[in-house]
């Protein structure tokens, strides 16, 4: 077994639909097998092929107090209800959001020895299937989530940590600093080609501090440790 890197966003692989597995062949074991390696050695709790870049529909899992578990093939059958949850992401460090996910789900998959099975999920594992199925399919949580403004930096360091426990609080009174949205149009070309097949990846976010007074650079910076930007291109 070895480790596989994580990908993290906005890597275009992370918006790809993975391709079913038609055959469990050594190539999927040894797959399924670094990416449960992968996963413990990061702590994590989920992992979808593509967060290593390999586009097959595999996703290993291990809840806490739980045997980990590879998922061939998942697929939700049926969701129940909606609640709101707090999510985080291995392709999204030091970031946090919250968005709406189903009560309940019934899943079904294949596991690593090609056995069937389907299980109703409430609870974490109902939130890290969905989760996990949603990577399969080229969907992030960041598409979820319930406003923008709910994207926080998860660091628990100083002003950031504060200003991010502010916003999560819903009575939030118009005193507080002025916080912008963002909008942003990233354009990836994905082959390099300069051809039409571009990624286009639209997305709204509040990039959590950034005050009206902020500068180009501090805007920089946010959007670089929200993944955006993959070097920090301001030298003062
Ligand atoms: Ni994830």
């Amino acid at each position: 077994m070895s480790l596989r890197k994580i990908r993290v966003f906005p890597d275009p692989i992370l918006r790809k639909k993975c391709k079913p597995v038609k055959l469990i062949d050594s190539s999927i074991k040894k797959l399924s097998h670094d990416m449960l390696e992968t996963l413990e050695y990061v702590g994590g709790i989920g992992l979808a092929a593509n967060q290593v870049g390999v586009l097959k529909r595999v996703v290993t899992l291990h809840l806490p107090e739980e045997d980990h578990r590879i998922l061939i093939n998942p697929e939700i059958t049926k969701s129940f209800g909606t609640r709101e949850v707090k999510e985080a992401c291995l392709s999204f460090p030091g970031y946090q959001g919250l968005v709406k996910l189903s009560m309940k789900v019934k899943s079904r998959w294949l596991d690593i020895n090609g056995s069937y099975y389907k299980l109703s999920a409430e609870d974490l594992l109902s939130q890290v299937l969905e989760h996990e199925i949603d990577h399969l399919n080229g969907i992030l949580y960041i598409d979820h989530l319930l406003a923008h403004e709910k994207l926080n930096d998860a660091k628990q360091i100083g002003l950031k940590n504060i200003l991010a426990d502010q916003k999560l609080d819903d009575t939030k009174s118009e005193n507080q600093p002025h916080i912008h949205d963002v909008d942003i149009n990233l354009i990836v070309d994905k082959e390099n080609t300069k051809s039409d097949d571009y990624e286009h990846l639209e997305t709204k976010l509040d990039l959590s501090l950034i005050y009206s007074d902020s500068s180009m650079e501090d805007l920089k910076y946010d959007l670089h440790n929200a993944g955006y930007l993959s070097d920090l291109d301001n030298k003062n």
